[in-house]
């Protein structure tokens, strides 16, 4: 029987990528995301396998609970869930909107926490399951200038890293994708084009492989790019008062 993946934030960037990248293996797919016809289209190009989708404003409190709700109502059974939803903001943290970095924890943590909370829970009562969650190389390091982001990111990977640790007597992984800057939406919805650090942006399909292929091996952690990973080892080792000075310069636009 087809194995069925949900994928939040399908509509773009990687979350279109991982689409592809399911489909392309005879997954069946719930796509959840705001754009309701982007979603339809997506469900259009498949006849091979079961598209269903949950049009979702993951940055409203219980929309994951409601996401799950639905699934349960339609009968299916999650076999991967990918959280990969998530949007940036960048500016001094005082001149940025409360309310859209109020949002973002909202989605980039709570939406992601509950989602999991609820498909885990499920997952465990048939000992089998993968999670793919995606954080950022933002994770490793505070982030002046995009503040919020950075700390929702660390969120992410410190969460999920626990939960590897809390699942390492189960058949169920959960992989924590670390992307640098990548080519997609984002970078124009966080306002981050044109800055130091987007002048190096991969493209966003090697991005969404590399985690897919690193959650199909039931790996922790993926950092795609050779100078990332340099990147977040460097954060490690450095004080992070000074990684934070790093960070704060190539957020800066030239
Ligand atoms: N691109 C980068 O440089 C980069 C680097 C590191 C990490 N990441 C992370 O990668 C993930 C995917 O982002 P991306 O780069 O692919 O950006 P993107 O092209 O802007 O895609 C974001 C996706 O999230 C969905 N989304 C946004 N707000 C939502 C909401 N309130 N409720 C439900 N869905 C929502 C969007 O769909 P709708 O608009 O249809 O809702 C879209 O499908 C994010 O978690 C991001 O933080 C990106």
């Amino acid at each position: 029987m087809a194995k069925t993946a949900l994928i939040t934030g399908a509509t773009s960037g990687l979350g279109y990528d991982f689409v592809q990248l399911f489909a392309k293996e005879g997954y069946n797919l719930v796509l959840v995301a705001r754009n309701q016809q982007k979603m339809e289209e997506i469900q259009r190009t498949f006849s091979d396998i079961k598209v269903s989708f949950i049009t979702k404003d993951l940055s409203i409190p219980n929309a994951s609970k409601e996401v799950f709700e639905e699934i349960q109502n339609l009968g299916i059974e999650i076999d991967v869930l990918v959280n990969n939803a998530g949007f940036g903001l960048m500016g001094d943290f005082n001149e940025l909107d409360i309310k859209q970095q109020l949002n973002m924890i909202q989605l980039n943590v709570s939406a992601l926490t509950e989602l999991t909370y609820y498909v885990l829970a499920q997952m465990k009562k048939r000992n089998t399951g993968k999670i793919l969650n995606v954080a950022s190389t933002a994770a490793f390091q505070p982030g002046p200038l995009m503040a919020v982001y950075y700390a929702t990111k660390a969120y992410v990977l410190s969460f999920s890293e626990a939960l590897v640790e809390e699942l390492s007597n189960t058949s169920i992984t959960v992989t924590t994708l670390c992307p640098g800057p990548t080519k997609t939406n984002f970078g124009a919805v966080a306002n981050v084009e044109g800055t130091k650090m987007f002048k190096s942006a991969m493209p966003s399909d090697v991005v969404a492989r590399q985690g897919y292929e690193a959650l199909m091996a039931g790996r922790r952690v993926i950092i795609p790019g050779g100078l990332n990973r340099i990147g977040t080892i460097a954060a490690k080792f450095l004080p992070r008062s000074f990684a934070a000075k790093i960070a704060k310069s190539v957020a800066k636009k030239d």
